[in-house]
């Protein structure tokens, strides 16, 4: 059979994949409308209510809501109070703002290596990053499978370092029965676009730490600790969600749980035919629910070693391939030349990350998304086959 990028007939129809507000979400959004609530900034309003949900179900005290997922990252971080100069561990693979924070912060980011089985930070790999110098560990659960949250979580109390969860992929993911934003001292969630909870751009931080609540309330209004107040308190920002994205939020956080349900259907469907052509996929690993972001493979090697034909051969076919957006952070360019002005420790830059650069050269992702129906994954599946047995690998 002859491949659509060689001159064949596309096996698959083209799919305009969109993120579309459902019904409830535009009802709910007309309704604050109406009510006259614009912004959070005074008074009662909807994004104390979606706030209120939010802590509601992931049980913990405090969800503060903020406008987008590096917001979040930035206020959990400043929230701390670290010294200055500090280490923070952060894993290599992952998206770059839930790193960069810490630079406006002046902390250090120390790389760890991921796992292969989860991959996110590999918790014997962190324990030997640690030093008297470690203020806190960032790690993230990538594509909506937990990391070793458990373990990093001692390990995190064992230093007295603080412990904040990038969960801006893991929405409703769960270790045994607690969710992901529940286990460090805070838990940053993103709301953009594809995300398993979306309201175009959003954020929300989960806390059980009064203090911390407080700070991250003062540095989303500017710095200022007490609305009425005249005086600012620290530095701050304007993180404040507003009240109309609180409101596609609300419903969102309703079907979060059925949402999963159906990215998980359709990840079942990646699995097993996948797993068929030679991918190496991720299990869940035991007393884990990972959520699914996205689904992750490993290319066989072959393949692998063509990345860019497989994915322009794909999207010959027309798969719809999501943007990759998580890169090895060691190799950022401005990265390496930011820690030498600044003098970092030389582990900054001088390490070898050798799972994260396989994973790197072998991970394609593909969407699994609640409004992508089971046939559609079917079919991208069959497209994958094809390009797998027809294509020069
Ligand atoms: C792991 C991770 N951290 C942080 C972020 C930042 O979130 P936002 O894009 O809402 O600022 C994202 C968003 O893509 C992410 O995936």
């Amino acid at each position: 059979m002859k491949l659509a990028i060689d001159g064949g007939k596309p096996l698959l129809k083209p799919f305009n994949f969109t993120v579309k507000p459902g019904k409830e979400e535009i009802q709910s959004v007309l309704k604050t409308l109406k009510a006259g609530h614009l912004t959070s900034f005074e008074g009662k309003n909807t994004v104390q209510e979606f706030e209120q949900k939010f802590a509601e179900y992931h049980s913990c005290k405090h969800a503060v809501a903020c406008n987008t997922g590096t917001s979040s990252i930035h206020s959990a971080i400043a929230s701390m109070n670290a010294k200055e100069n500090s280490e923070v561990l952060v894993p290599t693979y992952t998206f770059i703002t839930g790193v960069t924070p810490l630079l406006i912060e002046n902390l250090q980011p120390v790389f760890v290596d991921i796992d292969i089985k989860t991959l996110g930070m590999d918790a014997k790999l962190a324990k030997n990053a640690v030093t008297e110098n470690t203020a806190g560990i960032i790690p993230t659960h990538l594509y909506g499978f937990p990391c070793a949250i458990e373990e990093l979580k001692k390990l995190a109390g064992r230093n007295s370092a603080f412990l904040i969860e990038d969960c801006c992929q893991s929405h409703g993911a769960k270790v045994g029965k607690k969710v992901t934003g529940t286990f460090g001292d805070a838990g940053c969630f993103s709301f953009y676009l594809y995300k398993n909870i979306t309201t175009g751009e959003g954020g929300m931080t989960t806390t059980n730490r009064e203090d911390v609540c407080q700070n991250l309330k003062t540095m989303r209004q500017c710095g200022k600790s007490k609305p009425d107040s005249k005086e600012y308190d620290r530095l701050g920002f304007n993180y404040r969600m507003t009240d109309f994205t609180a409101a596609i939020g609300i419903p969102q956080l309703k079907k979060l749980d059925i949402n999963n349900k159906k990215r998980t259907e359709n990840a079942k469907v990646y699995d097993k035919r996948l797993k068929k052509l030679g991918f190496q996929t991720i299990p869940a690993k035991e007393n884990t629910t990972p959520v699914y972001f996205k689904f992750p493979a490993l290319l066989p090697e072959e393949i692998a070693a063509k990345k860019e034909l497989f994915d322009k051969a794909l999207k010959a076919e027309n798969v719809n391939l999501p943007l990759y957006n998580t890169i090895p952070l060691p190799k950022v360019k401005f990265l390496q030349e930011l820690a030498k002005k600044r003098n970092f420790s030389q582990k900054f830059y001088e390490q070898e990350f050798p799972v994260t650069e396989e994973v790197n050269r072998r991970l394609i992702a593909f969407y699994t998304h609640s409004l992508m129906p089971k046939q559609r994954i079917e079919e991208i599946c069959d497209a994958i086959e094809k390009v797998v047995n027809y294509g020069n690998w």
